[in-house]
This record gives structure tokens, sequence and C-alpha cells, in this order.
């Protein structure tokens, strides 16, 4: 498969191969990889969909992508040991499921994205010397990403988070692998989350560096993140049939960046039966507040607690105008949009916990709150909602505790890494202390 640009998406502007995409992240032209076709799976291969296992259902997912740059065994072997960890679908009340994608080892949905990008890109990179990962994290993505490349040969990765402001849990996630002598280093940064951001672009522009250091970054627009996020629609979907046999599947993703969102509809494109897709923000609502009067008005984000979907311009929202060429009616035709308030956050997390003991993260509860608020849910029978679960509530502990008024069981793998010491390596922000981490 060759990849083009949205900005040029006629393949006779220049294509792509798989690597390239995922070595760039951003195409040259500013615009953002997608997929020049989008191949739809066959009749009898959708109607077997629920006897298939997740790895059988990654491996079909991906292989179109994949090839001809890697080989089936390869690929076959990079799913089986990136999603290695079950993504469950709960049933929460009659009729309305979660689907859990924070079974991974940072508890996160980032895990599978994260997981299958560093091995595909173990397994592509052809260059002599290793490939470092540079990524500046706020706390969430580091993590997924530090434990994605740990220990993947041949790659090296290098995370900038800021001191003193990412929370205990996001930095014993980040610092675990520190002590050792492995392929990850974590660094606490005196400065805020802009500076770590400004450094890492300043290396990016630095050719000196990039002369002696071949980088790259593994941020959420990447298509390596992005393709391997399909595969829980499909492993969903596969779940439903089996568990409900549904007439109809209505899905809904908390949305921040919309990548989640956008290969839910790449899956749809595919051939997935999801009748509609519920997108459901917090008070940042620049595509709900689209698909209701039809203009896209980017603006500085605000702060909320479901804070890792804060994002006042999201990226991926270029990929769905691409996927709808532009229309608002189609994109309406197969999304709904709706937003909500931290209050509204507070009030669903205690009441689902409370009648019906399913504890939700603040994002988690978001598209919940989505699947209940969208009407049609309610008028049509023999239809289900499943809302994607994105992180384990114990992730969000200073939030969700005091909600319910209950300390939170820790997974026994956090309990675990929040009991080793921990060890911070803290760097100025400059960008000279940036180079010599490279020498580390
Ligand atoms: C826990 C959680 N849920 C939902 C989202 C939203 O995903 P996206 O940014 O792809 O829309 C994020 C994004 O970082 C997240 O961390």
């Amino acid at each position: 498969m060759r990849f083009v640009t949205t900005r040029h998406p006629d393949p006779a502007s220049g294509v792509a191969s798989l690597r390239t995409a995922m070595l760039e992240g951003l195409a040259p032209d500013g615009g953002l990889y997608v997929p020049e076709a989008i191949e739809p799976w066959q009749r009898h291969e959708l109607e077997r969909l629920g006897t298939r296992t997740l790895t059988e259902i990654a491996y079909r997912v991906l292989r179109p992508y994949t090839r001809p740059d890697l080989d089936a065994t390869t690929c076959e072997a990079i799913v089986a040991e990136s999603l290695n960890f079950p993504m469950p679908l709960v049933e929460v009340e009659p009729g309305i499921y979660a689907l859990e994608l924070f079974h991974g080892p940072t508890l996160a949905f980032k895990d599978v994205g994260a997981r299958t990008m560093a091995r595909l890109l173990a397994s592509l990179d052809s260059g002599d010397q290793p490939l470092t990962v540079l990524a500046a994290t706020s706390g969430d993505t580091g993590s997924a990403v530090a434990h994605a490349f740990h220990g993947v040969p041949h790659t090296r990765v290098v995370v900038l988070y800021p001191e003193g402001r990412v929370s205990p849990t996001q930095e014993a996630q980040l610092t675990m692998f520190n002590s050792e002598d492995g392929n990850v280093r974590a660094y606490a940064v005196a400065g805020s989350f802009d500076d770590c951001h400004r450094l890492t672009k300043e290396a990016f522009a630095d050719a000196g560096l990039r002369r002696r250091v071949r980088l790259t970054s593994a941020n959420s627009v990447n298509m390596g993140r992005l393709l391997p996020q399909m595969v829980y629609y499909f492993h969903g979907v596969a779940q439903a049939v089996q568990q409900a046999a549904p007439k109809e599947i209505v899905v809904c993703t908390p949305s921040g960046n919309f990548g989640n969102l956008t290969a839910g509809l790449f899956a749809k494109r595919a051939g997935l039966p999801i009748t509609r897709f519920v997108a459901a923000t917090n008070a940042n609502d620049v595509v709900p507040a689209y698909l209701e009067h039809g203009r896209f008005e980017p603006r500085a984000s605000v702060q909320t607690m479901a804070n890792a979907m804060d994002v006042g311009h999201p990226s991926n929202f270029e990929r769905m105008r691409w996927l709808y060429n532009d229309s608002l009616e189609a994109m309406r035709r197969d999304i709904a949009g709706c937003r909500f308030a931290d209050a509204d956050v507070a009030v669903t997390i205690k009441q689902v916990y409370e009648e019906r003991g399913y504890l939700m993260d603040p994002h988690t509860a978001i598209a919940y709150m989505g699947l209940k608020a969208h009407g049609e849910m309610a008028r049509h029978k023999g239809r289900i909602g499943i809302f994607l679960a994105t992180a384990h509530p114990a992730k969000f502990g200073e939030i969700v505790e005091p909600i319910i008024g209950r300390p939170i069981d820790i997974p026994p793998a956090l309990a675990e890494v929040m009991a080793q010491p921990r060890h911070v390596v803290k760097i100025q922000a400059s960008a000279d202390a940036v180079r010599r981490t490279f020498d580390d």
C-alpha cells in the first residue's frame, strides 16, 4: 500500500511507502498521510468476524497496509507481540457495552498504537545507525512510547517531560527504565510542557544533530499509530456479534485529537458494520460544533478533567475531511457529535459506579455519556451501543477517588511500578542539554 497526503490526495502528486510515511510523520506539504485506498473486506470475511481471535483480526486489518514493505510472517509476529493483552467487551447495562482498551502496560488505549508502531518501525527501518525516537510529553504519551520501544532492537527513545508537572503515577511510568542499561531514557526538564515541545522542535531543526543522530517522532498523527487503532473496532464488533448478535451497532469514541475516531471511520470504510459513531468531547468541542453548524473554528484549548482530550485544534480533523471529501452532509450521516462539562463527568462516574458497580476514568465517562445522550439508541430495537474505555480509572486516581469517596484498587502491574525507586534525571531547558542526552 502506498500513502498520499490529505493536501494532495491525487497519487500523481507523489506517494510514500509505509516506511517513509512512518519515518516522516507529517507529509512534506504539511498534510497528513492517508492510505491511497481503504480496501473493503469481503462479505464472507465480515460474516466470519465473530469467530476470529484478536491476533487474526489484527493481522487481517494491517496486512494490506504493510504489503509489500513487510512479509507476512513478520507482520504476524508484530501483531502477536504488540497486542498481547486483552481488549474485552464488557456489558455495563443492558445493551450498553464498554470496550476496555486499558489492559496494556501503561493502562491506556495508546498502548495499542504505540506498541505496534514501535515494532513496525524496527522492522521497516534499514538504516545502519539506530533510530532515535524523540518525544515531548505532558505525561501519558511519553510513557506509552517509552514502554512500547523498551527492548525493541535498533531503536532508542528520548522522552522530555516537564519536571514536577506530571502526576506521580505518570512519573513512575516514565522513569522506570532509567536505571537500566536499556534503550529508553526519560528526562525531567526544568520547564513547562511547552518548553519540552519547543526543545524537540529545535532538535528536529538542528542539522548538525541530525547528521549525527537519526531522529524520528512518534506523535499521534503518525500513520504507524493510527492504523493499528482500527484493530479494536473490528475486535469490538467481533465480540458484540458473539455476545449479543445485534442488529445494529453504534460506537461512541471519546475524542481530543480525533485519531481514535478516525481509525474507527477507516474501519467503517473498510466495511465494518457500525451504523453510526458518536464523537464525544469535553468542553473542547470544535468538531461537535462543526457537525452542528458547518464551521470548523479551532481555538485555544481549555483545561478539563479529561485532560488528555484538551485539544483546541484537532489534527486528525484533516483526515476526517479527506475521508468525506469535505462534505458536511456525508460526515453527518456517519457521525453525531456531543460535548460534556466536568460537572456531568463527575455525576456520571459516581452514578454508574453506585448503580452498576462499573468504575470509569473521566475520558471513558464522556464516551459513556455520549452513547446515552444519543437519542437514536433508544429509538431502535436490536441496536446496541459500545463506548470505548480508553484509560484505567487508576490512572486518574486523583480525580476519581474523591468522586466516589473511596480509594481505587490499583492493578498489580501499576502497584509494582509505583513501589520502585524513582530514577529521575533532571536537565535544563536548553538545546545544549538536550543535545547531550543523545550521548548518554
Ligand atoms: C484516555 C484518553 N482517552 C481519549 C483520548 C482521545 O483520543 P484522540 O486524541 O485520538 O481523539 C485520549 C487522547 O490522548 C486519551 O488519552
